[in-house]
């Protein structure tokens, strides 16, 4: 048996090195030929200067004569926003049927967690650590859109985000770049497909590109500034690895990063993302990003920002106006080549090519009719919204509950909401659509439970006229619900909030709440890590479960009441207070790290660690970790080895547990963080059951970038973890000699 196991453990190392051989190949798009150029050729020589600068310029739907004369004009290459598969074909017929040259357009949608069928977002479907999960997810939010007559998703966001007031944090993975770029990749492969053409496959556009989430104070469309090591290590990562996985377009951001904005930086949108990372794709700015290059004080005037962002390697801009306006009279007065326009034309012609539209621009009703919310579709997201709830407390084992309760108090202002659970960027989701929290525990338990139900305040808003109702409720019943948070719109774009405390009166009605010695049950629904250091200390259990789709109801009562024993892990750090922010696991270990001294980096007032750490997630089962191995005590600056556990459900409930590998360079040229994640697996065991998990790290988890910016595996000893999370596990050793 171990021999067995030795050896596969061979066999993925020797897998693994075939991977890393495919990292280092420059980015292909899925289904490309020569065969696409050559139309492409053909088809740039027919077009007039107008017809091209056409191409480049994106707007959003509006019903307007304006609009559609400029689509039959050829004057606009694609659109946003438009939703359902009629008003796509009326449009795409005027570009199609009208056009001089018929070229038709891209539409696109925000489709970040779902298209009607709306999945958890995108913070929560990470908290599932599974990515092949998610993949699948994003398949079902391709289908239906792209039924629906959308092309091209502006996802997924790969932003790393390490401030919890960014309201965008959201819509990402977290502050991990290994777990970033894993799901990053997840999503590309599903959103895409195997291949473009597909009649259920998206363009996929990472965004925002680049280090948007490292705004200053957590305030949106703040101003960056980060080392270039930082910038390498951190958040380029998950762009690279959408990049390589086939992402075929991108999307840059509103920010500035050190100086120069992410839409008009010629480094990262040139040399990084086509010269480094061998891009083929084409290039949207976001919304307007092009024409706030003026604002910025980067150009003075919209033609220079035309300039700016057009030679940054800019392609299409988004409802700028900029292109549209200046791109041909810069041109006349030779202060733009066309050229440069042509290369453009062609990136985005090549993605118009390679998603068919030529061949098929329309989209079939009767096959949106078949896939839209579909059974199958609810069903995959009521799977990923069990697997993206995190257990964060449960004293004396209160949960799960028994069915059997008499009187149940369902507290607070976000059970019985129908469009709150749909979270930031719902695209075509519906408040009808969706399970609440109250009516998935009412069809769970029978119909002898009496509920209580008292909302008690609102989210937001100073009244508690509530509260007396609120406590009665309580007072009546066995066990508390306490269902609190954020409502959908407190993240998300432009959302950031300057206090990470449960909103206005929410943690008074708990407290409130307490006083009647009731055990309580705190349903935590939101979009960013809470600062509940108040409720961690006083309520009995809490269930992390973010804003979790069309399914959250029937997710949440499955969890409460033991028909799904929870498994998933947070993929960002909560703080004690915001006080703490930024806060996250891979922080270096400064010179004076946190001791019981006065001179350490440390606070007066509170703990420096975190309330709850990064990868932290309980089970109504018990997991054991024994027997860590490591193939070899030392590797070369190239080699690789493996690193296996034995992981045991030693409780008595058929459990999930998230296995994590965390590595540290004890000394190097450039201080490395105390932990990096190297690794995880989500597997599931049954009660005694136990299972081997192996890693493989190579010379892609060993590395960093140097003060030359070279990718380097420097000799020396790293430390190695396998365990539940960043702050625990088994540890060991090797050491990379030259
Ligand atoms: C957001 C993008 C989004 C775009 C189009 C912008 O305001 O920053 O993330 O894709 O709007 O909706």
């Amino acid at each position: 048996m171990k021999k067995l196991s030795w050896f596969l453990a061979f066999f993925f190392m020797a897998i693994s090195f075939f991977f890393i051989e495919l990292r280092l190949q420059p980015a292909q798009l899925p289904g490309h030929s020569a065969r696409i150029e050559k139309k492409i050729d053909e088809l740039l020589v027919r077009m007039t200067l107008e017809e091209k600068i056409g191409q480049m310029v994106q707007y959003s739907y509006r019903d307007t004569e304006d609009l559609k004369c400029l689509i039959a004009e050829g004057k606009v290459g694609s659109l946003l926003n438009v939703r359902g598969c009629e008003k796509a074909n009326t449009l795409q017929k005027l570009a199609v049927e009208k056009s001089r040259l018929g070229i038709p357009l891209i539409l696109g949608n925000d489709v970040i967690h779902g298209y009607r069928t709306v999945f958890p977002i995108p913070l929560g479907e990470a908290s599932t650590w599974d990515p092949e999960l998610i993949e699948k997810a994003c398949r079902v939010a391709a289908r239906e859109a792209r039924s629906a007559g959308t092309h091209w998703t502006f996802g997924p966001v790969v932003d790393i985000a390490r401030d919890p007031r960014w309201g965008r944090i959201a819509e990402g993975a977290g502050e991990d770049p290994f777990l970033g770029s894993t799901m990053a990749k997840a999503r590309v492969l599903g959103f895409q497909g195997e291949s473009l053409s597909n009649p259920s496959s998206l363009v996929a556009c990472p965004k925002h590109y680049v280090g948007y989430g490292g705004a200053e104070g957590g305030r949106d469309y703040n101003t960056v500034e980060m080392s270039l090591n930082t910038l390498y290590e951190i958040y380029l990562p998950p762009f690279e690895a959408a990049i390589k996985a086939g992402a075929s377009t991108l999307m840059s951001a509103f920010n500035e990063l050190n100086g120069l904005p992410s839409s008009a930086n010629f480094f990262t949108l040139t040399r990084i993302l086509r010269q480094e990372w061998g891009f083929r794709g084409f290039v949207v700015s976001d919304w307007n990003a092009i024409g706030e290059l003026i604002q910025h004080g980067f150009a003075a005037t919209p033609s220079e920002a035309g300039i700016k962002a057009l030679q940054a390697g800019v392609d299409m801009d988004m409802e700028g106006n900029v292109y549209h306006n200046q791109l041909s009279q810069l041109i006349r007065e030779g202060k733009v080549s066309e050229k440069v326009i042509d290369e453009s034309v062609r990136r985005i012609l090549r993605i118009k090519f390679l998603l068919g539209l030529f061949e098929q621009p329309y989209s079939d009703p009767k096959l949106e009719r078949q896939v839209t919310l579909s059974k199958e579709n609810r069903s995959i997201a009521l799977d990923v919204a069990r697997k993206s709830i995190v257990l964060l407390k449960n004293e004396n084992n209160l949960l799960p509950l028994s069915k059997e309760l008499k009187a149940l108090a369902i507290i607070g202002p976000l059970a019985e909401s129908k469009i709150d659970p749909l979270g930031t960027w719902a695209c075509a989701g519906r408040p009808e659509d969706v399970v609440t929290v109250l009516e998935g525990i009412v069809s769970k338990v029978p119909t002898t439970t009496k509920i209580l139900y008292e909302k008690g305040c609102d989210v937001s808003g100073q009244d508690i006229e509530g509260f007396e109702e609120a406590i009665n409720a309580a007072s009546g019943a066995e066990v508390v619900i306490a269902v609190l948070g954020e409502s959908a719109i407190m993240s998300g774009e432009a959302s950031s909030r300057a206090s990470l405390d449960l909103p206005s009166k929410q943690e008074d009605m708990l407290k409130a709440l307490s006083q009647t010695k009731k055990p309580i049950i705190l349903v935590l629904m939101n979009g960013r890590p809470l600062s509940i250091s108040w409720a961690a200390e006083n309520v009995s259990a809490i269930l992390e479960t973010w804003h979790l789709g069309v399914e959250c109801g029937n997710a949440v009562a499955d969890v409460l009441f033991g028909d799904y024993n929870p498994g998933g892990k947070l993929p960002v750090t909560f703080p004690r207070t915001v006080g703490q922010v930024p806060i996250y696991y891979n922080h270096k270990n400064t010179g004076r790290p946190p001791a019981q001294i006065k001179y350490t980096s440390k606070y007066l007032d509170i703990p420096s660690t975190p309330l709850y750490p990064f990868g932290y997630g309980l089970s109504y089962t018990n997991f054991d970790y024994s027997s860590l191995k490591i193939s070899s005590e030392k590797i070369g600056t190239f080699g690789s080895l493996f690193i296996s556990v034995d992981i045991r459900n030693s409780g008595s409930r058929l459990g999930e547990e998230v296995v994590e590998l965390y590595i540290r360079d004890l000394v190097s040229s450039i201080t490395r963080p105390v932990k990096e994640l190297a690794g995880f697996k989500r597997l599931s065991l049954a009660p005694g059951e136990t299972k081997t998990v192996i890693f493989t790290l190579g010379p892609e988890h060993l590395g960093f970038w140097n003060e030359h910016l070279e990718y380097v595996v420097e000799p020396g000893i790293f430390k190695v973890w396998v365990g539940p999370n960043s702050v625990e596990g088994l540890e060991g050793s090797f050491e990379v000699v030259e």
